[in-house]
């Protein structure tokens, strides 16, 4: 598995359990010399063509993110992708997270035996949501950022922007 990065996180992401990682700032996943069956298209917005060269002749994307904000819908990367799809082997599928009571159920079971464990960086209580939403624009975040509604804020109002760090 081969996870990609910028390059001030590329220990952490191999920390996560990647076997490889490039870092975008210099090395192009799709420059011809690997290929990949399954790739999950999360960041960076790669063409079609370049998707396409990175994967095996009946590999997979998957697009989960990464919209275009040049047109409409946000997604025409993604719906040419599907279309492409249709007359070629490799399968180009679009990702569309839905939120199941049963599936939030089993991923509580994971969390709680241990066999999940996510990695967050921080957490924030409810009122200081926008420090949180600040946090993840420097783009410095280590994994995730977790809002938790019932924590209680830090005593003195001067300390606004305080917060816990959760540990990984
Ligand atoms: N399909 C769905 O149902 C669904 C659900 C939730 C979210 N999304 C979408 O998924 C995307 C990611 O969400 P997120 O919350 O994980 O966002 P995020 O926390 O902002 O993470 C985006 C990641 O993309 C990486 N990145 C940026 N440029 C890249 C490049 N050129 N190559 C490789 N990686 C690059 C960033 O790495 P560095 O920090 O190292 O630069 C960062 O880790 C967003 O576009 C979001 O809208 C889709």
């Amino acid at each position: 598995m081969t996870g990609v990065a910028s390059t001030a996180k590329t220990d952490f992401v191999r920390s996560l359990g990647a076997d490889h990682v490039l870092d975008y700032t210099k090395d192009d996943f799709a420059d011809g010399t690997r290929h990949y069956d399954l790739i999950l298209d999360i960041g960076g917005g790669a063409s079609l063509t370049r998707l396409r060269r990175a994967l095996k002749p009946r590999g997979t994307v998957v697009f989960v993110g990464s919209e275009d904000t040049g047109d409409i819908t946000g997604m025409g990367r993604q719906l040419r992708g599907a279309a492409l799809s249709l007359f070629i082997r490799q399968r180009l599928a679009i990702l569309m997270a839905k939120e199941r009571a049963s599936d939030l159920e089993e991923l509580t079971e994971h969390l709680e035996s241990g066999r999940l464990v996510p990695a967050l960086a921080e957490s924030y209580p409810l009122d200081q949501a926008k420090a949180a939403m600040q946090m993840l624009e420097t783009g410095k975040v280590r994994g995730k950022v977790v809002i938790v509604p019932d924590q209680p804020t830090p005593g003195d109002t001067s300390a606004r922007g305080d917060h816990s760090t959760v540990p990984a």
